[in-house]
């Protein structure tokens, strides 16, 4: 959630930092705040900001040269947004700076004793505990801050990613991950710790993975992990595949227009050499039951790809919230394949309800966006969707590959097990192909629906319906809208309406209806759906692949194939949530209260 970053080399350290900084706030924006060591042995120069990054920035007038620093970018769980809680923390002589991405469930017993002792505590924050527990141990251990590090691990519980600087060894800064991210950047004479690549990605492209309990040390001269005990490990290394331009926004005013309009290109690159079939070891023969763990967009994804998955390879499939799925103790075992989805690959839900699938014996087989991620490394197979980096807090491309690797998955195990027509395979394959002209195409006609949305803006509540894939979509829909222009949004399957929700609906509610193709049962279901919602005054937007005519405002999408209506129909529900967060004055990129990636449970 927190976005972290370190530096240590031979450049002014303020610039790699806060540079990272901004590539990093959006996993969280509620206050930033730095640690520069100006000189050795005295008191860190700390400047910190309730609020966005400009905050900080802005208040970083005269600040000293350094070779060194650490910086922090801050979503907010203990404590509430305030220049006091923002991060870094001190210990009681301010030559020790601490920060924190994660949740320290025992901070409250730390506290405790560590105020008996005479420690000043001057946040509501968990992470300011850890401070002072470290500044206890580096005494103890004559100054040496990796093994100070060490041993504080051991006393911790919950998810953290620490990075933590001492005026007595300016050069040095000491990291250690447990179910939070943390990468190295290598550099030459300079190098870098961070959150992910991004943050770094100017300046290298050579990074390491860092383990599960792995503490490092970087220094200009080097890195040097150890376990817990103290063992020297050897990191994985890797090349970074995409470069800083990927990251910017490139004339787009927001990074979430720039990500809609790179769905043609985002869904082509997941298909590259994945149509006649994909890598994957795995022997399908062996499951009877799969089940999607995912949150939010990801599980949206997830639900539609259950229409597709299900159907093409004649396995049950569930899909479950993660935050729900292991707390009601699942029926899983051997035969159980798990999915879970995520664009980061971080998301603790998503990666708790996978450990817990995968301590009862299922095979995990996830679909991720982030390279070297927690979620993927943990898995027995991935399929990488090759959505690029994914700035805007609002996801959009990562769900349309997301999309894409359902029907890639689905096909794979029909095909492995023999139940899927050749015929079926080759008009999907067909279908995948064409899809990113066709999203092309919707992109090339929703200008008329940016101008039609801020009619909307006023509106109390916007409904979306959809039947089959189109249900799924629909709550994508609604999520978008909620997440970006904080008004009441709801998605609901269209047969579902009659059961309650059609009590909604008022003179002008608008209404966004999800078309199923044309002559399909459905088409008529949802046409009667619509009559229903407009006899009781609802202002109806269809989007339709066909003429529909009882439309107050028609949406045209080209013609696909029925599962894979929701690549091109989601498009103008993320048009419809972008422009109407404009309209309302809302942060597009970084809705409020919101992080990229949700890194707690
Ligand atoms: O990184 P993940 O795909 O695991 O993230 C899951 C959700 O937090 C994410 O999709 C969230 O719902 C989006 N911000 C919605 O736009």
């Amino acid at each position: 959630m927190c976005g972290i970053v370190g530096y240590t080399g031979k450049s002014s350290a303020l610039n790699p930092v806060i540079d990272g900084l901004r590539r990093l706030e959006y996993r969280g924006y509620d206050s930033a705040g730095i640690a520069l060591p100006t000189q050795i042995g005295k008191p860190l120069f700390i400047e910190k900001r309730a609020g966005k990054l400009i905050n900080l920035e802005e208040a970083l007038k005269n600040t000293p040269e350094t070779k060194s620093g650490i910086g922090h970018t801050r979503w907010a769980t203990h404590g509430g947004p305030t220049d006091a809680n923002a991060h870094p923390h001190l210990d009681n002589e301010g030559k020790l700076a601490l920060i924190h991405n994660g949740i320290i469930e025992n901070y409250i017993e730390l506290r405790t004793e560590l105020e008996k002792r005479g420690h000043k505590f001057k946040s509501e924050t968990d992470t300011e505990s850890v401070v002072h527990l470290l500044s206890d141990a580096r005494k103890s251990h004559n100054g040496d801050l990796a093994a100070a590090m060490r041993d504080i691990c051991k006393q911790l519980r919950g998810s953290f990613t620490l990075l933590a600087l001492h005026s007595d060894n300016p050069t040095i800064i000491v990291g250690a991950r447990r179910n939070s991210p943390l990468v190295v950047g290598v550099g030459d004479g300079e190098n870098f710790l961070a959150s992910d690549v991004s943050a770094f990605i100017s300046h290298t492209k050579v990074a390491l993975e860092l383990g599960q309990d792995q503490i490092v040390e970087i220094s200009p001269q080097g890195v040097v992990v150890t376990d817990l005990t103290g063992k020297v490990m050897t990191p994985k290394q890797y090349e970074i595949s995409w470069d800083a331009s990927a990251a910017e926004r490139g004339g787009y005013p927001h990074f979430m227009l720039k990500e809609i309009y790179e769905q043609p290109k985002a869904i082509a690159d997941t298909l590259i050499g994945r149509l006649a079939g994909l890598d994957v070891k795995l022997k399908f023969k062996k499951f009877n039951k799969i089940v999607i763990v995912a949150c939010g967009t990801a599980y949206n994804a997830g639900l539609v790809g259950k229409y597709a998955i299900e159907k093409w390879s004649g396995i049950a499939v569930d899909v479950e919230l993660a935050s729900e799925y292991r707390y009601r103790q699942p029926s899983i075992d051997k035969k159980t394949l798990v999915i879970p989805i995520s664009q980061s690959g971080e998301t603790m839900d998503t990666l708790m309800a996978m450990r817990y699938a995968k301590d009862k014996g299922a095979t995990i087989f996830s679909v991720c966006n982030t390279n070297g991620s927690t979620i993927p490394r943990e898995s027995d197979a991935v399929l990488y969707t090759h959505a690029g980096p994914e700035i805007a807090v609002a996801s959009t491309k990562a769900f349309a590959t997301q999309l894409i690797a359902m029907y890639l998955i689905g096909l794979e195990i029909g095909k492995q097990l023999k139940v899927v027509k050749k015929e079926l395979v080759e008009e999907i394959i067909q279908e995948l192909s064409e899809l990113p002209a066709k999203v092309e195409q919707v992109l090339e006609t929703v200008e008329p629906l940016r101008e039609l949305t801020r009619t909307l803006k006023d509106s109390q509540s916007i409904l979306f319906l959809g039947r089959h894939v189109g249900y799924p979509t629909a709550l994508e829909g609604a999520l978008k809208l909620k997440e970006l222009a904080y008004m009441h949004a709801e998605g609901f399957a269209g047969g579902e309406l009659k059961h309650g929700p059609i009590a909604l609906i008022d003179v002008g509610t608008p209404v966004v209806a999800i078309m199923p193709p044309e002559n399909s049962i459905l088409a008529e279901k949802m046409a009667s759906n619509i009559q229903e919602v407009k006899a009781r005054g609802a202002v109806v937007i269809a989007i339709s692949e066909f003429e529909f005519k009882s439309a107050d405002h028609l949406i045209r999408i080209p013609q696909v194939h029925e599962f894979l209506q929701p690549v091109l129909s989601v498009v103008p529900l993320q048009v419809i949530a972008y422009e109407m967060a404009i309209a309302r004055g809302n942060d597009v990129d970084q809705p409020r209260n919101l992080a990229k990636s949700v890194t707690v449970e």
